[in-house]
């Protein structure tokens, strides 16, 4: 197995002066492993703060959590992935159920900002998953790997094979529910099967990471069940102390 991959989605929280101090903190509380990898989603705002505040440590990395399709133009308030990799960011989140489902994002616009990730060298962590009706109507899979297909649509193999996949069950996050480690599995599963289609030579290379409610008693759990690469982590991941305990789990 790879090294496990713990990333930190922080929403709309911490801007710069409350990054500034979560990572004071969370240094203290986490040196350098070299087993695991972390990740740093922060606003875009407060992306230079938290790069800033790891300049001695490449061993974290930092993202973005949304980016526009475009490379550049007239998109009044958007980022582009050149930018944001001009910033700092190695990654960026994809299509993240908020993105899709507050924001009204389409599969046909993960595609394309996939795409955009491609071009500017940021590593895309492409993020699906199905909403408690959908999983209730046995649909799960069908969304998926319908979401998992469409992401990668504009980009060949090589560069999927480069690329970081996010399951999370609409129905789990910021609700407390989580899937069970053999929920989490099964869809996994369905995934890395999709991505030996994808990414026939090197579908081994991608790491498939779980999100939903993931908090410090349930992630040695999720992180052990078959398939999971790594853990996508929201509300946990907002205290410092608390997030450091993840990832040393
Ligand atoms: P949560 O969020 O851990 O607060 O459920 C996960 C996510 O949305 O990435």
């Amino acid at each position: 197995m790879q090294r496990p991959v713990l990333a930190a989605n922080w929403k709309m929280h911490h801007g710069p002066t409350d990054a500034r101090e979560f990572l004071r903190t969370f240094l203290q509380y986490y040196p350098r492993h070299g087993d695991r990898q972390v990740l740093f989603f922060p606003s875009a705002i407060s992306l230079p703060a938290v790069v800033e505040g790891l300049r001695d440590r490449s061993d974290i990395r930092v993202g973005v959590q949304n980016i526009h399709w475009e490379d550049k133009g007239a998109f009044t308030g958007e980022i582009s992935a050149p930018m944001a990799r001009d910033a700092g960011a190695h990654l960026a989140l994809v299509g993240h159920s908020e993105r899709r489902h507050v924001f009204g994002e389409t599969d046909d616009e993960t595609a394309r900002k996939v795409a955009a990730c491609g071009r500017a060298h940021l590593v895309p962590v492409l993020c699906v998953g199905e909403t408690l009706a959908e999983r209730e109507a046995g649909e799960t899979e069908a969304v998926v790997l319908r979401q998992l297909r469409t992401g990668f649509s504009l980009v060949d193999a090589a560069q999927v094979a480069h690329a970081i996949v996010a399951y999370e069950p609409v129905w789990a996050i910021g609700t407390g529910r989580t899937a069970t480690p053999a929920d989490a599995s099964a869809v996994h599963r369905a995934i890395r099967e999709e991505l030996k289609q994808l990414a026939p030579e090197r579908h081994r290379a991608i790491p498939i990471l779980y999100g939903g409610s993931v908090n410090r008693g349930n992630a040695a759990s999720l992180l052990a069940a078959t398939e999971v690469d790594g853990l996508l982590v929201g509300g946990a991941s907002l205290d410092a102390e608390g997030w450091s305990a993840i990832v040393r789990a």
